[in-house]
């Protein structure tokens, strides 16, 4: 049986729930992208986790927590819903916890924090710490009120694909192995959570950018995030980031990241990168600004320059550049290019800019590119 999309009426968010508590796995939207959604404590349903995605047992998963109406004393939360050992923390540790969950939670942020011993394995890769986010998209919330325990969930696609920000991304991913998709929109932020590792004597790594920019966390929480590889860190630290792979978020075709903006290349150097393509080339490219339409009339007259026979579909991120925007477009905009069957080749140009949510993209570009 195929996947049948679910809208999130009450009922419906009822029975997600009813199926994830008798161990079934149901896709369900975030804010970020949408997740593969299994009890955070079921080894069971943790397995056929990774089992639908092909996904390896080394990569640790993140547990999602619902976030109470009322104003949450934040480590108490944590706490109670049975996944972190909050007594390991110093109290400076525990400060930088408060400030930052009174900042972003609910919302796209994730913390490493230590977990309690009877934290299942299989979720956190057998590593003596657990990740924790409360999304903030209200069907999410609802349905993890309704389950009443932590949902473990990554992105809802095959292992190392291109991440689903639409419900019918989930189903080409998954349809054929899951039977319910929760229906939830276009998801707002359109990259994963960024993830911070929180020493328990205090200091924040980042482990992978993403939604929430480290400038914010500076301005509204006044913290540093440490950005230097944590297996260069500290003792306490994982020897190694899991899942942190060099490629991933892969298209099926061979992406090339550029090295520039394209309309900074000059001329011959332009060139000679078109005139290394097949005469007939087809080509798909990704721009960080501008519009569509007229990026690919323009790009397209001076493919064929080089290559007379060539076609070329631009898509850009965001009109006017802006790097929310473009996050929220970036993997609907590599997958169209993806599955677009006149296309063969894909280029895409970095973001220009690494401030805001640029850093999160070209990390996912860099990733996707990667070979
Ligand atoms: O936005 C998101 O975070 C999405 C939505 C669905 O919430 N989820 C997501 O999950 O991106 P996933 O599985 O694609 O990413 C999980 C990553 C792992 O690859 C690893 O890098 C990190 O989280 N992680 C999880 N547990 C960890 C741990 N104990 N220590 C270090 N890293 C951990
Ligand atoms: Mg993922």
């Amino acid at each position: 049986m195929g996947a049948q999309i679910l809208s999130p009426t009450a009922a419906n968010i009822e029975l997600a729930a009813r199926e994830l508590l008798r161990g079934e796995l149901v896709a369900i939207p975030t804010e970020t992208v949408y997740g593969l959604a299994g009890l955070a404590f079921d080894p069971a349903a943790l397995a056929k986790i990774f089992a639908t995605k092909e996904r390896p047992t080394f990569d640790p998963l993140i547990c999602h927590i619902s976030t109470p109406a009322d104003q949450p004393d934040w480590l108490a939360r944590l706490e109670q819903c049975g996944l972190v050992d909050v007594g390991q923390l110093k109290a400076s540790a525990r400060h930088e916890v408060q400030l930052l969950l009174a900042a972003f939670w609910p919302g796209p942020l994730t913390l490493v924090l230590p977990k309690q011993a009877h934290v299942p394995d299989l979720a956190t890769s057998g590593l003596r710490t657990v990740a924790v986010r409360s999304p903030a998209h209200p069907i999410a919330q609802a349905l993890l009120q309704a389950v009443g325990q932590p949902l473990a969930a990554p992105s809802a696609n095959r292992f190392g694909r291109i991440s689903p920000t639409r419900s019918n991304h989930v189903l080409m991913e998954l349809g054929d192995r899951i039977n319910w998709i929760l229906e939830g929109g276009d998801c707002q932020i359109g990259v994963e959570s960024t993830i911070l590792f929180v020493h328990p004597q205090g200091g924040l790594t980042l482990l992978r950018p993403g939604g929430i920019a480290l400038e914010a966390i500076a301005s509204r929480t006044g913290l540093k995030v440490t950005t230097v590889p944590l297996e260069a860190a500290t003792s306490d630290t994982p020897a190694v980031a899991p899942g942190l792979l060099a490629s991933h978020y892969a298209p099926r075709k061979s992406l090339t990241l550029m090295p520039t903006l394209l309309a900074k290349l000059p001329k011959p150097d332009r060139d000679i990168l078109f005139a290394s393509l097949p005469k007939e080339a087809q080509l798909g490219v990704l721009f960080a600004s501008g519009n569509s339409q007229e990026l690919t009339r323009r790009w397209e007259a001076d493919l064929q320059t080089m290559c007379p026979g060539g076609r070329l579909t631009a898509l850009s991120l965001s009109e006017q550049g802006e790097s929310t925007e473009a996050a929220r477009n970036l993997f609907a905009a590599l997958r169209a290019l993806d599955e677009d069957e006149k296309i063969e080749i894909l280029w895409a140009e970095p973001f220009p800019s690494e401030s805001g949510l640029g850093f999160a993209i070209n990390d996912r570009l860099r990733r996707a590119s990667h070979r």
